[in-house]
This record gives structure tokens, sequence and C-alpha cells, in this order.
């Protein structure tokens, strides 16, 4: 069931990003009866839904307008909207807010046994990713010529399986490339959580709701600071 009345915010289901967009949200009086395996959560004391969706999907339904707003990673909206202005498509938002949570970086990390001695170490190498956009802007911008291969998933086995010789990846503890016998070589985009809205004016009562909700976004980050 949706309402077209209630405002519509996008979360990630599970992930690094999913506990303290739901914590933030609690924080600010949304009260919410969320059930496992449903994809709509309502709130149950304001006219909220949620729609908890893949990290991956947030940006994209926020800027075709079927989000109103949307708890994200800037890495997955800076991949998504150089994605869709490579395709003409709609790429447009506004920024509500940083936020203070989910900081991560997206580096290129090789095998332990590579030699790597700068940039130039890339020359004519195979780079996975799942951020082929972002890693695409940083290889041109540096006058690298290495090839991304798109991977969806299960980046950091890529060298190991011999379908890469390094990978672009999102790094926060680095345990994940420790256990996978990598190190970070460079770091090339740093990330943090961001609140986005959908391009153009909301609905009047959803404007109103969103102007009393910010404040208390910005009091709860304050408080955390
Ligand atoms: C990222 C990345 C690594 C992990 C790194 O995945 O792909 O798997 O986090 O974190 P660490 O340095 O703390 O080990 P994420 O949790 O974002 O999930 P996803 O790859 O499924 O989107
Ligand atoms: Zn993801
Ligand atoms: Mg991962």
């Amino acid at each position: 069931m949706t309402d077209s009345t209630r405002l519509r915010i996008a979360v990630q289901k599970k992930g690094r990003l999913s506990d303290e967009s739901l914590k933030l949200l609690k924080a600010i009086g949304v009260k919410l009866s969320i059930r496992d395996r449903l994809l709509i959560a309502h709130s149950t004391n304001l006219p909220i839904d949620l729609l908890l969706v893949r990290d991956d999907d947030i940006p994209g339904l926020v800027m075709d307008g079927i989000a109103d707003l949307g708890f994200i990673g800037e890495n997955e909206l800076e991949e998504k909207m150089l994605e869709r202005q490579a395709a003409n498509e709609p790429a447009e938002y506004q920024l509500l807010k940083r936020l203070e949570y989910g900081g991560c970086r997206l580096s290129i990390a090789v095998p332990n046994e590579f030699d790597y001695k700068g940039l130039e170490s890339f020359e004519g190498k195979r780079i996975a990713t799942t951020y082929p956009q972002l890693l695409k802007r940083y290889l041109q911008e540096n006058n690298v010529n290495a090839s991304p291969v798109m991977l969806t998933g299960s980046v950091e086995v890529a060298p190991r399986a011999g379908i890469a010789d390094a990978i672009c990846d999102l790094v926060s503890t680095g345990a994940t490339l420790e256990a996978n016998g990598l190190y970070e070589a460079i770091e090339i985009f740093q990330s943090k959580a961001v609140l986005i809205q959908k391009d153009g004016a909301l609905e009047e009562n959803k404007q109103e709701l969103v102007d009393t909700l910010l404040p208390r976004i910005n009091g709860v980050m304050q408080a955390k600071e």
C-alpha cells in the first residue's frame, strides 16, 4: 500500500547505512513499525512511509521522484549521477544535509605481492569495481590507462580469481582487504551519508513535514559533535 500524500523516504534495507539512518529517524520522533521482508514500512505517528531498498537503488529512486527523500552514501550518489549524466537520464536532486555517519573511502587496493610504486603501477592493469564511473573519472583525471572490470559484488576476490590485477572498493575498517590478502594503494574518494530530496517542489503538506524534521536532524547531529 502506498499513499502519495505521505512523505516517502528511501532507506537502505540492510548494510552500513541502515541502522544509523533508522536510529536517526527514531531520534527525530518518527515511530516506525518495521516488519521483516516488507519493502514498505509505515510510520505510526507521522504521514511517512519508508521504502526499504538496496542502497544502489536509492539515488535513482530520488532522481526519478519515486521517493521524496533518501538517506544515501555520497559514493553511491556520485556514481549514479555520473552514470545517468553519461546516459542523458535525469540526475537532479537536492542536498538537504550532510550527515555524520557512514564514513568510508573508495580506494584502489592490490594483492600483498603487488609492488605498488605510484599510479604508473596501474598502467595497462585491470581493476575490478562496483564503482566504474568514479574509477574511470579518477583514472582519466590522472592520465592512467587501466581497464575497469565491472562486478556487482565479491570484488575483493577478483585478483585471486584472476579476473583483475587490482580492485577499487569501499574500505572502512580495512578488515575485508586484510582478509583477502590485499592492501590499500591509494584512496580516490571519501564518503559519508547524506540526506537528499527529489528535485522540484514538494506538495505543501510534505514540505511542512520536512521543515519540521530538518531542524530536528540538525539538533541530533549537533548533539553528537
Ligand atoms: C563494502 C566493501 C567491502 C566492505 C569493506 O561493502 O565492498 O566488502 O564494505 O569494509 P571494511 O573495510 O570495514 O572491511 P558494503 O558493506 O558497503 O556492502 P556491499 O558491498 O554489499 O554494498
Ligand atoms: Zn551497495
Ligand atoms: Mg562488500
